[in-house]
């Protein structure tokens, strides 16, 4: 997909890493769907998708209204994503003594459920692409080597590693229509996620991430990088 103009969707355009992929793809002369399961942020947007990653129906629908303007998309960035906070739990209260099963379904819901479901609806769209990728936008808090030391969210860390599963399967799965598949670890990064204290400028670290997909092949499905393209340990 060198230099070449691309199709694009990312989810959680809104606000954050999203928000910053969309303009950055933009600009690198690509035409850009951001997708937001609100109306906040949305009139940023030059092309926009109504999409609740927990609402198959929505998901349907922003895949239906899509069919209607494009034939095929060639990226798909799956981005948008929740902690434990994002329902109503205390920082200091989601570690593995005291994280509730209703935040657990509900973070998965989210994070890794939704992503699927974004795939499964999408994957007409992607087939129909040039040289088709999806995104999976992970955090280096699913790995094994990394996530067994690092994070205070449980029920972030068992969804961001059942992305990573997902994301090897889907690409397995999808190999045959053609369609790479790679997990990104994106960075810590200077967003509500991340917080203040963060080591990236989101800005920086989106303009990275858009060149990275930018050279990743067909051959790379499958891979754990980072948002600079270094392969991430699993
Ligand atoms: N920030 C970091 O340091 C960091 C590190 C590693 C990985 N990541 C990953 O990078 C990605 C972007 O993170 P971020 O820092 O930009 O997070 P963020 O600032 O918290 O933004 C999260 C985005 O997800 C959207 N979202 C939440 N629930 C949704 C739902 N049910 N349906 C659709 N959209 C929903 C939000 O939309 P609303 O505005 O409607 O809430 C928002 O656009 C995530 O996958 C995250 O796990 C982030």
């Amino acid at each position: 997909m060198k230099h070449k103009e691309r199709r694009v969707v990312v989810t959680g355009a809104g606000r954050g890493l999203g928000r910053e992929l969309v303009r950055h793809f933009a600009e690198a002369g690509h035409t850009v769907w951001g997708t937001t399961r609100s109306r906040s942020g949305m009139d940023d947007l030059e092309r926009h998708l109504m999409l609740d990653l927990m609402d198959e129906g929505s998901i349907a629908g922003a895949a239906k209204s899509l069919a209607e303007q494009t034939e095929g998309i060639d990226v798909l960035v799956n981005c948008a994503a929740v902690d434990a906070r994002n329902f109503g739990v205390e920082p200091d209260r989601c570690d593995i003594h005291e994280i509730s099963a209703e935040a657990m379904a509900s973070v998965f819901q989210v994070n890794v459920i939704g992503p699927l479901l974004v795939q499964q609806h999408f994957h007409g769209l992607l087939c129909r692409g040039q040289n088709p990728i999806i995104v999976n936008i992970s955090s280096q808090l699913g790995s094994m080597v990394v996530g067994d030391t690092v994070g205070s969210d449980v029920a972030y860390n068992v969804s961001k590693s059942g992305l990573n599963m997902l994301s090897r399967r889907a690409a397995a799965s999808y190999a045959g229509d053609g369609i790479a598949v790679v997990m990104m670890h994106p960075g810590w990064l200077k967003t509500d996620m991340g917080g203040p204290g963060a080591d990236l400028e989101v800005s920086d670290a989106a303009q990275q991430i858009v060149a990275t997909i930018q050279q990743q092949t067909f051959e790379d499905s499958g891979s754990f990088i980072r948002w600079d393209g270094v392969v991430h340990p699993w």
